[in-house]
């Protein structure tokens, strides 16, 4: 077997067998295949697609890649959440630690920005000190010693998803269902949970550009954690404009902590975080349905759980807890640029891709395997769908430290 004949019968859009595709994921992961092969073999699954059968194969060959962790002796139901990825989509950080607040153990696997979206690793690497990478062990201890740990993949867990998606970033390889579909499962297969909330988004700011094509998606998530034993659900969410107001890490960072000290009290991004918390509550046995976990869920936001709970779990995993509540000085910016309304009337359309683009540009994306990303830079939203604005009314502000992209961000 031979990597280039794999490229040419993916090319020629012929389904690849279970022995191809974990001969591809075994030499990728162990050095065999460089990646300008296997950048190649994903661009044509992003042209060709691939069948049911190929998706299973790919999703079980990435989770074995690595260590599987076995979680099972943390009493109750492990729960994790996953989003397909959006703009201003920092759910995770209000919903996780809600979901932990009210008795569920969340063991939850991140990963960094993948092309124009957020990463929560990304948002995490934005606090001082704040650690993400652990062993299966640690991860456990941290687990049943504070009820949430949010890590990246560490080095034997599904290291085949781990790579793959650092070389889908820079190769412009993100927008595949399967490769979606496969990238998000087996991390979750092999990170031991027990159930999985996803929010699927569509929508100018998603790789799903229409509700259909993210329904497709979720179908084919769920049927994946079902064969793994994974119970799974999904939302289906609108990213037709950023889900919160600010883009960018530690701005994102400072807006999970604005909504679970109460300092905004709605918005989209309270709802959508507060449906997937639901989720979780359901999944993990604590509340019947979705609709009875609500309350439970208002009552710790209100009661300040959730931020104390966020507050315990970053203390836990190294990170300057502290410093968290003086955000403004955590992230200084040099230079802020205001983005105005050109005319009178009212935004009909928000092009979120664009807007996740832009704070890339300013810093706070990558390019590059390894760029380094800045915590201060990024984009606030003064903005939403529907909205009046006058000639000169602010859009947005963008954040800027070095100089260079701002122009083209604009
Ligand atoms: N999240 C992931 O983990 N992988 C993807 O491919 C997209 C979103």
């Amino acid at each position: 077997m031979n990597m280039l004949t794999l490229i040419e019968k993916k090319k020629r859009g012929e389904a690849l067998s279970e022995a191809e595709i974990r001969f591809f994921i075994t030499g990728y992961i162990g050095g065999e295949i460089p990646d300008y092969q296997a950048s190649a073999l994903l661009m044509a699954v992003c042209f060709m697609g691939m069948d049911a059968a190929e998706t299973q194969a790919l999703t079980q060959a990435m989770a074995e890649s690595g260590e599987r962790a076995d979680l099972s002796g943390i009493p109750g139901i492990k729960v994790d959440k996953h989003s397909t990825g959006g703009v201003a989509d920092t759910t995770t950080l209000i919903a996780a630690p809600l979901a932990a607040a009210c008795g569920v153990p969340v063991a939850k696997m991140s990963g960094r920005g993948l092309g124009h979206t957020g990463g929560t690793l990304d948002k995490l690497a934005a606090i001082p000190g704040m650690r993400t990478s652990f062993t299966v062990r640690e991860l456990m201890r941290l687990v049943e010693r504070v009820g949430i740990a949010v890590v990246g993949q560490t080095g034997d867990l599904a290291p085949a998803d781990r790579m793959l998606y650092a070389l889908r970033d820079v190769t412009a390889t993100v927008d595949s269902p399967p490769l979606i579909a496969s990238s998000i499962m087996s991390k979750k297969i092999a990170a031991g949970c027990q159930a999985l909330a996803l929010d699927v988004k569509f929508g100018s700011g998603a790789f799903n550009p229409t509700p259909e094509r993210a329904y497709e998606l979720a179908r084919t998530m769920a049927e994946l954690g079902r064969l793994s034993g994974v119970r799974t659900t999904a939302l289906i969410t609108d990213m037709n404009e950023p889900l919160g107001r600010r883009v960018g890490n530690g701005l994102e960072v400072a807006e999970a902590l604005d909504v679970l000290s109460g300092r905004i009290a709605g918005g989209r991004l309270l709802s959508v975080a507060l449906a997937l918390a639901a989720e979780m509550l359901t999944l993990g046995g604590i509340a019947p349905t979705p609709e009875a976990a609500r309350p439970l869920l208002m009552r710790a936001l209100q009661e300040g759980r959730g931020m104390e709970k966020l507050l315990e779990m970053v203390a836990a995993q190294g990170g300057d807890a502290a410093a968290l509540e003086r955000p403004g000085t955590l992230w200084p910016v040099r230079r802020v640029e205001e983005v105005l309304a050109g005319r009178d009337g009212y935004v009909a359309r928000i092009d979120a891709r664009a807007v996740g683009r832009a704070a890339g540009l300013i810093g706070a994306g990558r390019f590059r395997k390894d760029d380094v990303i800045d915590p201060a830079v990024g984009v606030t939203m003064h903005c939403r769908l529907g909205d009046a604005v006058h000639r000169g009314d602010p859009l947005a502000t963008l954040h800027i430290n070095a100089e260079g992209h701002a122009a083209e961000a604009r």
